[in-house]
């Protein structure tokens, strides 16, 4: 079907059933431009609480449709493609968790919310990275379980005088960044700033001039006087950053950095799982409570 078709098709079915459309910002962009709000982790979850839509069309990963779920219950909450997971949420299983808190006992447990919402459920609060060192700074206890990235974990206890215990996971797009790279793309790009995702490692986190999630990179760039800007996280952020500021030129910092699950969603998914009610994302209620408990918490925290 031809392009605006679909997106005729979209429009149409949306209003019908009372849709919104939720977006990440590494989604393609063609789900970018048919989406109601395109946004990062924190600002989506946002949404989803607040909204009065019947259904919420979530273009993203399964944590992320899922603490959709978990936020708006009575709400129907879709993922065009049920196979759109993600691998750092799947490197912890609540049992995992609930081990790692038993050799830690007294420390608080804050999940990222790359998680599932069982390891949501067995966490005290849920951080992103838009807000995970204000958070941890708004905990009472001084040592701190921080799941499942390890490379947030470092980021957050550089800007922290809590004590942080990573678990040892990590995102497999962030993950494969090198210095090398940022060397390199330096050298093509004399003039650029460098920004990364906190996801990226240490080391790369150490050679960039700021970390930043999403939600932060998009509010730099607009904001900065820089003109080129090499950008270290997913390679849907470039046309985002590039639809907000079209004047200024963006280079992504390596060619691996392409999340395979993020490129799941197509349109012809979309007016799929509008025309089918699929598929639906629904958390058993005693997980659900807990892991809303968690969520909420990190709401409440004031983030400037
Ligand atoms: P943001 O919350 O910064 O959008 O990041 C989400 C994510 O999954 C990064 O890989």
């Amino acid at each position: 079907m031809p392009l605006d078709a679909l997106q005729d098709k979209i429009a149409r079915l949306k209003k019908e059933c009372r849709a919104i459309i939720l977006a990440h910002n590494y989604q393609p962009e063609e789900i970018q431009d048919c989406a109601d709000y395109i946004g990062d982790s924190f600002e989506l979850s946002r949404i989803a609480a607040d909204s009065d839509a019947a259904v919420i069309v979530f273009c993203g990963v399964h944590f992320m449709a899922e603490s959709a779920a978990i936020l708006a219950p009575g709400k129907t909450v879709l993922l065009p493609e049920l196979a759109a997971g993600c691998p750092l949420a799947d490197m912890i299983s609540p049992e995992e968790l609930r081990e790692f808190k038993q050799k830690h006992p007294g420390a608080a447990v804050a999940a990222y919310i790359n998680s599932s919402a069982a390891v949501k459920a067995e966490s005290d609060v849920c951080v992103t990275s838009a807000n995970a060192v204000e958070v941890i700074n708004s905990l009472q206890e001084e040592r701190v379980i921080f799941v499942p990235d390890c490379n947030l974990a470092d980021f957050v206890s550089k800007h922290t005088t809590k004590e942080i215990i990573p678990w040892q996971g990590y995102c497999i797009t962030h993950h494969r960044v090198y210095p090398e790279d940022i060397q390199k793309a330096r050298r093509l790009h004399p003039q650029a700033i460098v920004i990364v995702h906190p996801e990226c490692r240490p080391e790369v986190v150490a050679l960039a001039d700021y970390a930043l999630g999403t939600g932060g990179m998009i509010r730099f760039v607009r904001e900065t006087e820089h003109q080129e800007i090499i950008v270290g996280t997913e390679l849907g952020m470039i046309y985002r950053l590039r639809k907000e500021c079209p004047d200024k030129k963006f280079y992504l910092l390596s060619t691996g950095l392409v999340c395979p699950n993020m490129k799941y969603t197509t349109l012809e998914k979309v007016v799929w799982s509008l025309e089918n009610m699929e598929h639906k994302i629904a958390v058993a209620p005693e997980i659900a409570e807990k892991a809303a408990r968690a969520l909420q918490r990190m709401l409440d925290v004031p983030v400037h």
